[in-house]
């Protein structure tokens, strides 16, 4: 990679795009981002708070102007929500100012990453399974249109898809 291009992670709960981002970050020796963080951060509370307080309609919001700020940074390695791609807005400013890597996984490892997890309010259901499916259904395709690099992330160490991802830019 010649210059340091940002680098967008997109993809569905689950598929490791945080713990992966912090690899290749500290890797490449570029700054992270979570925009999950960076919104808890704005409005000193959770995710969930956001959701029970602004519904999903008030996060998504918020998330807007998040990537909105961070893909305007040079050389950073961010970790987007998995419904920022959505936002038509969202997927625009992220394949003009980055390059996007979707991290493709099976919904098995986005149910056993995410059931001890307290923290996803779209997953507070008895249903997550059915969740995953029909969000799957409808997000995927938007995940495949915004990116530059698809990379599997079911069989593999969040190291080693770091490390691939590397060679692959
Ligand atoms: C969401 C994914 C979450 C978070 C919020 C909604 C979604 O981020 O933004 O709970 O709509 O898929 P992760 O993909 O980091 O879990």
């Amino acid at each position: 990679m010649a210059e340091k291009r940002n680098i967008f992670l997109v993809g569905p709960m689950g598929a490791g795009k945080s713990t992966i981002g912090r690899h290749l970050a500290q890797q490449l020796h570029m700054e992270f981002f979570d925009s999950d963080s960076v919104i808890e951060d704005r409005t000193g509370a959770d995710i969930s708070w956001v959701f029970d307080v602004e519904g999903e309609d008030g996060f998504r919001v918020r998330e807007e102007n998040v990537i909105n700020d961070l893909t305007q940074e040079q050389g950073i390695v961010l970790a987007t929500g998995g419904g920022s791609v959505k936002s038509k807005e969202n997927r625009n400013r992220l394949s003009a100012r980055g390059i996007v890597v979707y991290l493709e996984t099976t919904i098995e490892k986005q149910l056993a990453r995410t059931q001890r997890d307290k923290k996803r309010p779209l997953l507070q259901t008895d249903t997550p399974r059915e969740v995953l499916e029909a969000l799957a259904e409808e997000r995927n395709p938007l995940y495949e249109e915004v990116a530059d690099y698809v990379v599997r992330t079911d069989d593999q160490s969040a190291k080693v898809v770091a490390n691939q991802i590397i060679k692959m830019l």
